[in-house]
């Protein structure tokens, strides 16, 4: 398996409702980061903008959660003829932990349970960071030399493929339920850590 993720939290897909975490997760990014992920120098109000309408019922977003806080997303943009948009952002603190990777590959496995094979992903050649995370999943994705956009072709579904899918959304969801509990646990008043 091409998951070596160190970094603790929760990989789940987001729902249509938590726009705000989404949003807040952007405006988190620094400014190189925005300029990775969006491949331009974007402002507050473009990125909000961008957030607003990222959660539509074209695309399937995967979050990375600490505590509750998205601190990294995988965006899955569903487009005609099994065509595909990728993006993948992790805030500073928990890059270099397999979080990218971890989320990339959610992404390729929805992708392809949806029958998507050809994917695009935009991405200035100057970023590394990018680079050696595509070239984790080798032999799926290829770039044009020169051009910003990276193809990724996702694999047929098979009945394990989708099995897989079904299998993390149901541990993500036993996962999320945990972890809101062990919150609660650690804010009830006189909790004072392991004893
Ligand atoms: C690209 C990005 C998602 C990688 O996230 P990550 O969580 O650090 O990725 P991983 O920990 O899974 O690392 C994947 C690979 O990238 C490498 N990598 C990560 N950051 C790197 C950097 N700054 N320079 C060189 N390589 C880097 C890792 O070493 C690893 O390679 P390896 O397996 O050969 O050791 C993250 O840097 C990011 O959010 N960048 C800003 C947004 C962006 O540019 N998105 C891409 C365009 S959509």
């Amino acid at each position: 398996m091409l998951e070596d993720l160190t970094a603790s939290g929760v990989i789940r897909k987001l729902y249509a409702w938590e726009t705000a975490l989404l949003k807040a997760h952007f405006l988190r990014l620094d400014a190189d980061a925005r300029h990775g992920r969006f491949a331009a120098g974007v402002s507050d109000a473009t990125v909000s903008a961008y957030a607003d309408k990222a959660l539509g019922p074209d695309a399937i977003v995967h979050g990375f959660f600490v505590d509750g806080v998205l601190r990294g997303a995988a965006e899955l943009r569903l487009m005609p003829a099994h065509t595909g948009e990728v993006a993948v952002s992790v805030e500073e603190d928990w890059r270099l932990t397999g979080v990218g990777s971890a989320l990339f590959g959610r992404l390729l496995l929805t992708a392809r349970n949806r029958g998507l094979t050809d994917l695009v992903m935009t991405c200035l050649p100057s970023n590394r960071a990018m680079q050696r995370l595509a070239a984790r999943f080798e032999g799926r994705i290829t770039y044009a030399s020169g051009d910003s956009h990276a193809r990724v072709a996702a694999r047929p579904a098979t009945p394990l493929s989708l099995w897989r899918e079904l299998w993390r959304d149901s541990a993500a969801a036993a996962e999320t339920v945990v972890e809101r509990q062990i919150g609660l646990i650690r804010r009830a008043p006189g909790w004072s850590g392991a004893r």
